[in-house]
């Protein structure tokens, strides 16, 4: 039998008193899943993304890993200055929260807490019933139909009643259909038959009232069997009177694979009466990463930003990640990776300024003096190698403003994708991440005048191969070679 909500948690729950403890010096508005987008003043054209979204009354999150908010002091904060949501990577999950029957740990669950209310991020609670990260005594456990009902709203209980009032969203059942839009055969589906996600839907009702329910899953970004399935499903929810909020579509994505039908069916659940959100947005590219696939990538996070904010039920997008360096992709998809907006430098990347440009963010109209250079017109790069040794070379490019105005500050990108490393460089401001060549110009050769040319040169090693540089962009476009 279930007990009583206040006497049934086997861990103390968080108090009001307790949370707000942990809140030191933060402009709390409230941490309240209801009202932490405050009306911003106006952002600046070059504000951090939460600024712009703010303004929009728009969601930019960001799923975070704990270990890398407490080990990692730029990663913490990128997280907090840029986002104003935040979907906790794992440490949510069943197997971080109950790995044996009846032993909770909410370490990792408390410090993402405590980082998203100290930064005022509405938080997405992921996940309370999936058949991954569950741990072996659930999945094997050979529990009976009213048994395994019985240990799935313990865990639902104490985990979203722990985080009552504090989570916006839930997560409540993740990933259920396979592609064909057939059940999965989850340790849950077999056992409790497909009424487990009305069971779970509401047992989290009864955990947190204030929590918004939601399913959320991947490749369901597009109009196909497996959203139609979930289609129906909420069809069938809403109509047995199940409490369900909002879906999430995952998009894991890879580069160039938009699906032309994301904002159709984003507004299909939308007219529901559904919240609908974007909630593991990455884009992965075969590595290593070229400039080109890198502007291809910003295109593709423009066009889901786009096709969210067009439609007025979608209330966000999340990044699954910060830095390139920590995602889940290479570890998953072989030979892919850079899927998200930072660099492993931790610099933005063009699909970062794209996110920027969808909320609003006006980086073309920096005043000048500014960091980021204005866009250039029509370029046009040649490209050689001066000299050549074993494991050397000195590379040389000019690149010629075919624009009608003058560039005030440039930043051209190329990549070299043999392995070459630079050593040292002239007439601009160097640096490498990656293959990802990055050449700004230097305090006295930032005014380029239309018809104008800069010659710029490096040093750098090779082991064997010297592959040329196949594209280049000055100031993000793309110029044409010689
Ligand atoms: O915590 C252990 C650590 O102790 C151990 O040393 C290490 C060795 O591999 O593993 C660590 O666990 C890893 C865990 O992430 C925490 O880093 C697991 O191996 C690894 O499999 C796990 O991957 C997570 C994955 O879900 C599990 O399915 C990814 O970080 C996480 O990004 C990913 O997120 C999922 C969403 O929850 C649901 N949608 C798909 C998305 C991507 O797979």
């Amino acid at each position: 039998m279930r007990l009583a909500r206040h006497g049934g948690h086997e861990t103390p729950r968080r108090t009001r008193a307790g949370s707000a403890r942990r809140i030191v010096g933060a402009a709390l508005a409230t941490f309240l899943g209801a009202a932490v987008l405050v009306p911003a003043a106006p952002a600046a054209a070059d504000s951090p993304l939460r600024d712009h979204a703010a303004q929009q009354g728009f969601e930019i999150g960001a799923a975070l890993g704990v270990d890398h908010l407490q080990n990692d002091s730029q990663f913490a904060d990128l997280a907090a200055t840029e986002f104003n949501a935040a979907t906790a990577e794992n440490s949510m999950k069943w197997e971080s929260t109950e790995p044996s029957r009846g032993q909770f740990d909410f370490s990792g669950a408390d410090a993402f807490m405590d980082f998203a209310q100290q930064n005022n991020q509405k938080v997405r609670g992921h996940t309370l019933v999936w058949h991954s990260q569950l741990p072996s005594w659930v999945e094997n456990g050979n529990f009976s139909p009213s048994e395994l009902r019985s240990v799935m709203e313990n865990h639902i209980d104490e985990v979203a009643g722990r985080y009552s009032g504090e989570v916006a969203y839930w997560d409540v059942a993740n990933e259920i259909f396979l592609s064909d839009g057939s059940w999965r055969n989850s340790v849950f589906y077999e056992t409790l038959g497909s009424d487990f996600v009305a069971d779970a839907l509401r047992m989290a009702a009864d955990a947190d009232p204030n929590a918004e329910l939601w399913l959320n899953d991947y490749s369901i970004d597009g109009i196909n069997a497996k959203s139609d399935a979930y289609y129906n499903l909420i069809q069938d929810l809403q109509a047995q009177g199940v409490p369900i909020d909002g879906i999430g579509l995952q998009a894991h994505l890879i580069n160039g694979q938009v699906p032309g039908d994301l904002q159709q069916n984003i507004q299909r659940f939308a007219d529901l009466g559904i919240k609908v959100a974007i909630t593991e947005l990455d884009v992965r590219i075969d590595m290593p990463a070229s400039q080109s696939e890198l502007e291809q990538q910003a295109r593709d996070y423009r066009a889901v930003m786009d096709a969210c904010m067009a439609v007025n039920g979608c209330v966000g997008v999340t990044v699954w990640g910060i830095v390139d360096q920590y995602s889940w992709v290479p570890d998953t998809f072989e030979g892919q990776g850079a899927p998200l907006l930072y660099n492993d430098n931790y610099q933005p990347k063009p699909a970062y300024d794209a996110v920027h440009e969808a909320l609003g963010g006006q980086s073309d109209d920096d005043p000048p003096g500014d960091d980021d250079p204005p866009p250039a017109g029509p370029c046009d790069v040649s490209y050689s190698v001066a000299n050549e040794w074993n494991s050397g070379f000195t590379g040389e490019v000019t690149f010629t403003n075919n624009g009608s105005s003058a560039l005030n500050g440039w930043e051209l990108q190329f990549d070299l994708s043999g392995g070459q490393q630079i050593s040292n460089g002239w007439n601009a401001d160097w640096s490498q991440s990656g293959s990802t060549v990055t050449a700004s110009n230097t305090d006295w050769n930032g005014s380029v005048p239309a018809g104008g040319s800069v010659s710029i040169g490096f040093n750098a090693s090779h082991s064997g191969s010297n592959p040329e540089p196949g594209s280049f962009a000055l100031n993000g476009e793309s110029c044409s070679v010689s």
